[in-house]
């Protein structure tokens, strides 16, 4: 289907590779074909998923006047590591509203948040939770009185125009599926703030993907993320009037999170550990070990049966393993 895409900045290394994992297939397929869409090879300190958003939201940015980028997240957020890097290629200034105390050190995303020239606020858990919008009112109304105008972008940059990068990476895949003569898949991404999800679920409609989509959730639960697909993909409706009526159904895999949001349990650093060795892939603890070691969970359980190929998307996030090193067993 032709859309009418708005425009996009090219920052992302596209279109990224789908490999298959010959290895990963013997070892835990139960007969599958086991394949990953390489996000993480978006760039390096732009890579992973993120990216493909901000290409979205930075022209966003750009065409309608903002100067600078506000947004929030983790300590250690992909996405806030992202959109630095997109602030400091674009020449737009980036301020950071981190949920967490400051650590005494500065490591992974973080490191790279201060290398890229980021503002960083950090909040303590419980006034990021309770304050987080007014932070964002309050902070936009200080660049504004200083003649400066601040675009707020939501956790993730999940809302109706971020959705638009999935919805184009979808069209790479149709190419993917072509090529690796797939000729129906299960797609499996983690999901963190829906976004990723939202885009995934309405490029497969969108473009007639023989496939379904299932998001593995790395942190609330599988009613949050259902209602918050759905909501992305309503924003993006009331921003692009005329888009093509599809259905959607979005599909969680809950139960994967463990003891919560960032904590892996010894189950995902194995599983890092042993696709490091066995396949040359190296994922992270806190969105795409879990979101794998779900999957496979899942395949073990028969949940895919009724298709041979699997393709999980490798959303990134490299630097998250670094500050959590000691979660290995050496
Ligand atoms: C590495 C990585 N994978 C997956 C996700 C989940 O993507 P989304 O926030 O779009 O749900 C994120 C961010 O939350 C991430 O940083």
């Amino acid at each position: 289907m032709t859309l009418a895409y708005p425009r996009k900045i090219d920052l992302a290394r596209t279109p990224t590779p789908l490999h298959y994992l010959e290895r990963a297939s013997a070892k835990w397929g139960c007969g599958h074909r086991l394949w990953v869409k390489r996000d993480d090879l978006t760039g390096s300190t732009l890579s992973g998923n993120k990216v493909r958003k901000l290409e979205f939201i930075a022209a966003h940015a750009i065409d309608n006047g903002y100067d600078t980028l506000i947004t929030c997240g983790g300590l250690q957020s992909n996405h806030c590591r992202a959109t630095a890097f997109v602030g400091a290629q674009l020449g737009l200034a980036v301020h950071l509203l981190l949920h967490g105390e400051k650590p005494p050190e500065r490591d992974g995303n973080l490191l790279l948040d201060h290398l890229a020239g980021a503002a960083v606020s950090c909040y303590p858990p419980g006034q990021y939770l309770r304050e987080i919008d007014d932070l964002f009112v309050q902070w936009q109304s200080h660049y504004a009185e200083r003649g400066r105008k601040a675009l707020a972008i939501p956790t993730g940059g999940s809302d109706g125009i971020g959705v638009w990068g999935y919805v184009a990476a979808c069209e790479e895949l149709v190419e993917d599926f072509r090529e690796a003569a797939i000729e129906r898949a299960h797609i499996v991404t983690a999901t963190g703030s829906g976004g990723t999800q939202a885009g995934l679920t309405l490029g497969v409609a969108l473009h007639q993907l023989p496939a379904t989509v299932w998001g593995v959730n790395v942190c609330d639960g599988e009613r949050y993320f259902l209602d918050k697909v759905v909501s992305d993909i309503a924003d993006w409706r009331a921003r692009y009037p005329g888009m093509p009526p599809v259905e959607v159904q979005p599909r969680v895999l809950d139960g994967y999170v463990g003891e919560g949001y960032g904590i892996a349990g010894a189950d995902v650093f194995g599983l890092i550990a042993e696709l490091g060795r066995l396949e040359g892939l190296v994922l992270d603890p806190v969105y795409t070990g879990k979101a794998f070691v779900g999957m496979l969970a899942e395949i073990a359980g028969g949940r895919f049966k009724d298709c041979r190929d699997i393709v999980f998307v490798h959303t990134g996030g490299i630097f998250g393993l670094f500050p959590q090193r000691s979660g290995f067993n050496w």
